[in-house]
């Protein structure tokens, strides 16, 4: 059943203290949990209290320190109602038993590599208790744990710790914190296990010593280093740019090496997945420690932004989450390069949330129904959660944005808010209506933006012509123009922007013309010669852009704009004209032929030593499969588009073969270091290297296995080695094996070695990645596992999983409906890489709803995964 947002009502009671007891043993926990329970001002007395439970077994229960007759109460695995509880305040004693070792749901209670961990949001809480369990329930938590001392030494719950001991004449030992926040459910957090950790220690501005630990397995404190400093940056950074200090005694993270997602705030102690946080370099590429920083610092800033300040309701997780990751990305711009940082972020908006926003998958920054949350932590939700976020700061200002923030920091700590709320702030804070701005939150869809420009050179003005609109979605017939804000430059014949009188037809902010119409026409004056118009520079607003600037104006903003952002952009759109032009040629049998002048600016930027080689590595990197499918819309056949990519890259590595060659040496010097500086010189001498390997040359083979033996770091290592295997190189087999006997033992490196196995473009790429279903360390029990390999070859082997014969579709729906039985938001996620299949041509198409067809007539379907497939086929 759906569950809507106008349908929102305050629960009829609170909860204002959990005191929980959890006597932990693998097969057979016992949960005791005293709730002291409160009735609403305007509910009725007597009216029934529902409590929330999933696949809970209730034990024992008192009302007051007295047991309940059988029909005052019902409860089943999914619910505990109590028909007519008392009018004035009670204390409710609940005993539930749970079994962590059979829980592969990964939800709830759970244990993984022996360590128990709970994961909550978003609705977990309820199987370790019968609770209130949504977001504007906030409650003191007391929890005392209790554990055999061998298997579990370490006892770790929320807040502060308060006390430990043994329990006499036993084996056990217990712990018990104190968090003084009020805190709604999903925040709720106990870890316990024999865990090795590494500390340090952090004091705040006004002067609190904070405990900073981190827990992994033994021997893995090596790892930690990296993950640790970015927590102190993180504390640090949001001290000075926000003004939000930490406000518990300790902060504990712990890694565990089974997770659903990547991580999870819970107060005081997040619990990650140990992706993002084990690194060192031998096992860690630079992207792995650029990610590493900016989940800790995600997760750590939700303590403000989530936690001391939450969500009224799941519709509103954008509240928390797109406001995180737009700080979360702020952080990384100030550690990193701005321009590099902010490319990338928009590559994976691209890539991940324009498709999403343009199926059957489409839904609002705030949707307004749905029928299992755990589907909509979403690229939408996330991404252009967070785009909206920095809209918001560009519309208002850096000044005003900051006051806005102040203001909501201040108003709604402790509060469980919406989005209404939070707009209030920024509205009242700077005297602006917001009133049409908040449809970012509310329509779905890209929108599009049209612009054709015309220069009137007599009378020295430049006219553009842009329009809005949005391609109409399921549930969304139509839309209403959003304030879009269009940064933008006039560049002049020697690069630098020129200056005009006036402008008229939209209202000017500084660099930023704010589009509020369907369409309107936007005049400049006062221009002696026809500019070349950069628009939506650092992409200023989550649109989808067509200029109509012909290939002489993007090879100039390519080389001359002043906004980083528009070069690289620039040149991405010139190699995505060109690669869909090839595409198309390669359906009709052509010959093909890449563009001259494209090839040659590869080769320029590649020798631009005033460009930063990060910037290099990022403009020299060829749209993906994926890309160039979602930009061509319909009719998709990525056997073409793989064919275009393959023709452009060997154009570029041939034609520029001496200077990929020389660029090779151009790694950094010393000791391993995983700042910007160095991973971006990584990454343009493996650029280089992928160039290479594809000009032809014959020394190609020797070259790129010599460069895999020789890697003294994983980032080099797995750059050959992807070549090798991707290539299908002479040695390719020889280096997986090699790799394979090195980091056997290390877990998140033989993640490394499936998923470069899963996303080879070979003949029979899908036989291999079968095959390797039945290797010995592959394990569906692991969620890391089965991204790297199946979600792997879903999402990022194109042409072998819609494969004409259909067989790629088919394994995947497969895998689908046997992980849905162990764990159904591994596999709901995987099934949404069928999103974009009414994108492929007519006989794709039919295939992949064959698949979508065979997954929705299983029985027993989880409700996340039902939910996914039903949208697919609506
Ligand atoms: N709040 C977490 C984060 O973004 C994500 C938790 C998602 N959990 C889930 N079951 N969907 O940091
Ligand atoms: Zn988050």
């Amino acid at each position: 059943v759906a569950i809507h947002l106008e349908d929102y009502a305050p629960a009829a009671y609170q909860i204002d203290t959990v005191d929980l007891d959890i006597q932990l043993s693998p097969r057979s926990t016992d949960v005791f949990a005293r709730l002291a329970v409160r009735r609403h001002e305007d509910t009725d007395p007597g009216a029934p209290l529902e409590l929330d439970g999933d696949e809970l077994e209730l034990v024992g229960l008192t009302l007051d320190g007295m047991p309940l007759l059988e029909d005052a109460y019902s409860a089943t695995p999914s619910k505990l109602v109590l028909n007519a509880p008392p009018a004035e305040p009670f204390t409710l004693e609940i005993r539930t038993r749970i079994d962590p070792d059979s829980n592969t749901e990964l939800m709830g209670l759970y244990r993984s590599s022996g360590t128990y961990c709970t994961q909550c949001e978003a609705e977990g809480f309820r199987r370790i208790t019968y609770f209130l369990d949504r977001p504007d329930i906030l409650s003191v938590y007391t929890t005392r744990i209790e554990a055999r001392k061998g298997d579990a030494p370490i006892l770790l719950g929320n807040g502060n710790p308060v006390s430990a001991g043994d329990v006499p004449g036993t084996d056990r030992h217990f712990a018990v914190w104190h968090d003084p926040h009020p805190k709604p459910s999903y925040l709720f957090a106990m870890v316990a296990g024999d865990l090795a950790h590494v500390a340090d220690t952090f004091v705040t501005t006004s002067g609190r010593k904070v405990d900073l630990k981190i827990y992994v397995e033994h021997g893995r404190e090596d790892r930690c280093a990296w993950a640790m400093d970015s927590l102190k940056r993180s504390m640090k950074w949001d001290e000075d740019v926000f003004g939000c200090e930490y406000d518990l005694d300790v902060f504990n993270i712990v890694a565990v090496s089974d997770f659903n997602m990547g991580a999870m705030e819970n107060k005081g102690l997040n619990i990650f997945n140990d992706k993002y946080v084990l690194a060192d370099p031998e096992t860690a590429t630079d992207q792995d420690y650029a990610n590493i920083e900016a989940v800790i610092a995600h997760e750590y800033f939700h303590n403000w932004t989530g936690n001391r300040i939450t969500c009224r309701d799941w519709f509103q997780l954008c509240l928390k989450e797109g406001l995180t990751v737009f700080r979360d990305q702020e952080f990384s711009s100030d550690m990193r390069s701005r321009a590099v940082k902010r490319i990338a972020d928009v590559r994976l908006l691209k890539s991940h949330q324009f498709p999403e926003d343009a199926g059957p998958l489409a839904h609002p920054v705030r949707p307004r129904k749905y029928t299992e949350i755990n589907n909509f932590y979403t690229a939408t939700v996330y991404e252009k959660g967070a785009e909206v976020v920095r809209m918001l700061k560009t519309l208002l200002g850096p000044d005003g944005f900051r006051k806005g923030m102040d203001l909501y920091l201040e108003r709604h700590d402790g509060d469980a808010t919406t989005i209404e709320a939070f707009l209030v702030c920024f509205s009242e804070a700077t005297a602006t209506d917001l009133g049409q701005f908040a449809r970012w939150y509310d329509q779905a869809g890209t929108p599009q933006v049209d612009v054709k420009s015309r220069y009137d050179k007599r009378a020295g003005e430049l006219t553009l012509d842009i329009s809005q609109s949005i391609a109409p979605l399921p549930g969304q017939a139509s839309s209403e123009p959003a304030v879009i804000p269009l940064r933008f430059g006039l560049v002049g014949r020697n690069g630098e922007d020129m200056s005009f009188e006036r402008v008229t037809g939209a209202r000017l902010q500084e660099d930023v013309l704010i589009l509020e119409e369907q369409s309107q026409s936007v005049t400049f004056t006062g221009l002696k010669s026809r500019p070349v118009v950069s628009l939506l520079r650092g992409f200023s607003a989550p649109v989808r852009l067509e200029d109509h600037q012909d290939a002489d104006d993007l090879l100039f903003q390519a080389r001359q704009d002043s906004d980083d952002f528009n070069r690289w952009q620039a040149i991405q759109t010139l190699a995505t004209h060109d690669l869909i032009r090839l595409a198309g040629e390669a359906r009709t049998g052509k010959e093909l032929k890449a563009d001259a002048r494209l090839v040659e600016a590869f080769g320029e930027t590649l020798l631009n030593e005033e460009l930063d080689p990060a910037f290099r590595a990022l403009a020299l990197q060829l749209p993906s499969e994926a890309d160039l499918a979602r930009d061509i819309g319909s009719n998709v056949d990525p056997d073409a588009i793989h064919q275009a990519r393959a023709v452009l890259r060997a154009a570029i590595g041939s034609e520029n073969a001496g200077a990929f060659r020389a660029a090779l040496g151009a790694k950094p010097q010393g000791s391993f270091s995983p700042d910007a500086d160095a991973a971006g010189k990584r990454a343009l001498a493996n650029q280089a290297l992928a160039y290479y390997a594809a000009s032809g040359a014959s020394d190609v083979d020797d070259l790129v296995m010599a460069a895999f033996v020789d890697a003294d770091n994983m980032t080099d290592r797995i750059a050959a080695l992807t070549l090798l295997v991707h290539d299908n190189l002479k040695d390719a087999e020889q280096a997986l094996e090699i790799f394979r006997k090195r980091h056997e033992a290390t877990s998140l490196a033989m993640d490394k070695w499936f998923m470069v196995q899963a996303t080879a473009p070979l003949a029979d790429g899908l036989e291999k990645v079968k095959a390797l279903t039945a290797h010995p360390l592959f394990d569906f029990a692991n969620p890391n596992r089965v991204r790297s390999l199946v979600h792997a070859f879903a999402t990022g082997n194109a042409t072998q999983f819609a494969r004409q014969d259909g067989l790629g579709f088919e394994f995947v729906a497969g895998n689908v409906l046997v992980i849905d039985q162990r764990n159904a938001q591994v596999a709901s996620r995987l099934l949404t890489c069928f999103r974009s299949w009414r994108a492929y041509e007519e006989g794709r198409s039919k295939l992949a709803e064959t698949a979508l067809l065979k997954i929705s007539s299983a029985e027993g379907l989880s409700r996340d995964t039902r939910d996914i497939v039903d949208r697919c086929l609506q």
